[in-house]
């Protein structure tokens, strides 16, 4: 973000009080900070409640051997049981848990679809539980799941839960390769998928790239994929082989009945892939109990949720972690009733989001500063014409949301009476951080304002100094939380080194983020202060796309930057030099051909938005290439200081270079 950027925002006075009514009845009022401040174990002892527990813990927290936590020490309990069998216990097996809206039209003109109650799901969770036992998974081993938005997925996440079986989603989008990538990593013995999915009106198929991803696994590691599990979505033709099992074949006819086991509190819960600064993407580890209480807890408070009444949805992937703590651990452990939409914002037509809040009565909208700038961008006519007179609440994830997209959240799709949370966390946090609470924070329009009850974070400089109000540094969390990642999968060491050598001293946890502290000590988050770039809020890391274009046989060297970009936050641009004597496509036809190659190696998210090609990098005198300059490039600004370049007419001659080479699409 720039300075100038920066000071527009730090000059926002716009303050929009908790409507009178919702912070009258507010889950959690602002004596909640008190008293967790007065005693931050005992209040997460008693947020833990919340849950059901078949034994209670005999310690909250052990943080004897930092930085590896322990929370609610002893005690046990089953996750599935959580998010389901005890909302059917409780009397409540007819409430819908999920409207599930699929992309397809259905016959009767309306979007095909069907409501899943807590009874229904118990049902199919304990089928495929049982199904999925029956093919040879037990408690620990490791169950990869690589799906479309459909309510199989869920239940195939609750089935490995309820099992012990820790499970890895790896988001559809991604490629053959990243997929395959992470079941080798977390060493999945199953793989669960669909035939296809439906995609901005037509179906996608999944299948096909299961196949080349274990064919891949094969290859390093014979044997170790056992059996794919496939749902029949689209119907499409699928190459079925000896370790191909249906769904419907072994889950449909599976018994309904299932006693759900109790694990220990630290049991692993799933391993979710983050991209880090290196090109090999970080296997995030969440274990049960802490994990549950945070995700349950934070959606209890922050969204204010009222199980009774409320609509909740949000349009998140289950490959990210958004999806895992605010559709699936967090929302079903409370009993909500919420929507689950398959497809893309914009089929069949641009409206289809707001038919679906009017349609549901969607009370409770949680999306991405990404989705908020296009429907600005295609206009507020299309939310005009429908009744969104039910939203009473809009959350905000994934990156920073500026007061233009914030105002205009709160004005046309909340009707100016809407609170707006913008919530920061990270896979690695699992559960919201720092956000408003909707019935005590006046909320300004671009900042994420304080840590939750129970959340301790600072922003210091770079000797781990707490910085004053009004002054700027690195994000940093200053006590451990229940939902924190407990490790990186099998790499204790990366763990470390990623999030706790840089102030070991203080014992804090680097995010990763700037930040600036506003007069009030309220909290701007600014962004990545490494090589990660956040693209329409997912996250790509600039050297894992290096190394996917220099996989080409025609890239000698590349660079990657994250560059402004108007609706997606930042755009991935690249700078190529390419290897002396090839032979092949030339000019655009070769840049198409190497954002395809990104596509193939990484998944469409990774695709380069500019590809250019350069004579020469600008790299330092110790040969570390200078992102700042190419940036500058990048964003088409005057390019800064470049005394410490090794060559300083490398910007030149970028510069003069840049007539060809640039995609757009
Ligand atoms: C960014 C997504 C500003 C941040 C839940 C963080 C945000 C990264 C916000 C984590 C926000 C997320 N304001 N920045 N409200 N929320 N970020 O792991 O850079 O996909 O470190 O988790 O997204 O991305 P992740």
């Amino acid at each position: 973000m720039s300075e100038e950027t920066l000071s527009n925002l730090l000059h926002e006075n716009r303050r929009f009080e908790p409507p009178a009514e919702l912070a009258a009845d507010a889950n959690v009022k602002a004596d909640a900070y008190e008293q967790a401040r007065a005693d931050r174990e005992s209040f997460w002892a008693e947020q833990a409640n919340r849950l059901d527990w078949a034994q209670t813990w005999d310690r909250v927290l052990d943080w004897d051997n930092p930085p590896f936590a322990k929370w609610f020490v002893g005690g046990r309990l089953n996750a599935a049981y959580n998010c389901v069998d005890r909302h059917v216990e409780a009397g409540r097996g007819d409430k819908v848990a999920f409207h599930f809206v699929g992309e397809p039209e259905g016959t009767d003109g309306k979007a095909e679809g069907r409501d899943i109650t807590y009874a229904q799901l118990k049902d199919e969770v304990s089928k495929a539980a049982n199904a999925i036992a029956a093919l040879g998974v037990a408690a620990g081993d490791r169950v990869a799941i690589y799906m479309p938005m459909i309510p199989e997925a869920i239940v195939a996440m609750l089935a490995c839960a309820r099992l012990g079986a820790p499970h890895t989603v790896v988001f559809g989008g991604f490629s053959a390769e990243a997929l395959s990538s992470r079941i080798l990593d977390c060493g999945a013995k199953l793989v669960i998928t669909a035939d296809g999915g439906y995609r901005r009106g037509a179906a996608s198929a999944l299948k096909p790239a299961v196949d080349e991803a274990v064919a891949k696994v094969e290859a390093e590691q014979a044997g170790l994929v056992e059996n794919v599990l496939v749902v029949r979505r689209t119907g499409q033709e699928v190459a079925f082989g000896d370790r191909d099992v249906w769904w419907h074949d072994a889950v449909d006819s599976a018994s309904a009945e299932h006693e759900p086991e109790a694990f220990d509190s630290e049991h692993p819960l799933y391993v979710m892939y983050t991209s880090g600064t290196t090109g090999k993407p970080k296997g995030i580890l969440h274990t049960t109990g802490g994990y549950l209480v945070g995700a349950s807890y934070t959606h209890h408070a922050v969204f204010d949720l009222k199980p009774e009444t409320d609509v909740y949805w949000c349009t998140a992937d289950i490959g990210w972690v958004t999806g895992h703590s605010y559709i699936v651990y967090g929302p079903l452990a409370n009993g909500v009733t919420q929507v689950l939409y398959e497809g893309t914002p914009d089929t069949p037509h641009k409206g289809r989001w707001w038919e679906i809040v009017q349609d549901k009565k969607v009370t409770l909208f949680y999306t991405a500063p990404t989705a908020i700038r296009t429907f600005m961008k295609w206009g507020r006519e299309i939310p005009d014409k429908f009744d969104l007179s039910s939203l009473r609440l809009l959350g905000s994830v994934g990156e920073p949301i500026n007061p233009e997209a914030y105002i205009w959240y709160r004005s046309v799709i909340g009707g100016d009476r809407t609170p707006v949370v913008d919530t920061w966390w990270q896979t690695e946090t699992g559960m919201i951080m720092i956000s408003p609470l909707p019935g005590v924070t006046a909320s300004k329009p671009g900042s994420a304002m304080t840590p939750l009850p129970g959340v301790s974070a600072d922003v210091v400089d770079l000797e781990g100094k707490p910085v004053g109000n009004g002054a700027g540094g690195y994000l940093v969390l200053t006590e451990p939380w229940p939902a924190m990642l407990r490790t990186l999968w099998g790499d204790d060491e990366r763990f470390k080194e990623t999030y706790w050598s840089r102030y070991a001293a203080q014992g804090f946890y680097f995010a990763g983020d700037g930040a600036k502290k506003d007069e009030d000590g309220d909290l701007w988050l600014l962004g990545r202060v490494d090589d990660v770039m956040n693209v329409s809020g997912h996250r790509l890391s600039t050297t894992e796309i290096e190394s996917a274009l220099v996989s080409h046989p025609r890239v000698a060297e590349a660079a990657v930057v994250g560059a402004a970009d108007e609706t997606t936050g930042q755009a991935v641009c690249a700078f190529v030099i390419l290897r002396e004597g090839g032979s092949g496509a030339e000019g655009d036809e070769l840049v198409q051909e190497l954002r395809g190659h990104v596509a193939k190696e990484i998944g469409a998210i990774a695709k380069p938005r500019q590809i250019m090609v350069v004579a020469e990098l600008p790299k330092t005198r110790s040969g570390k290439i200078m992102r700042r300059l190419l940036r500058d490039v990048a964003e088409n600004r005057q390019v800064g200081d470049v005394t410490t370049l090794a060559d300083s007419t490398v910007m030149d001659l970028i510069a003069k270079g840049l007539s060809s080479g640039k995609a757009e699409d």
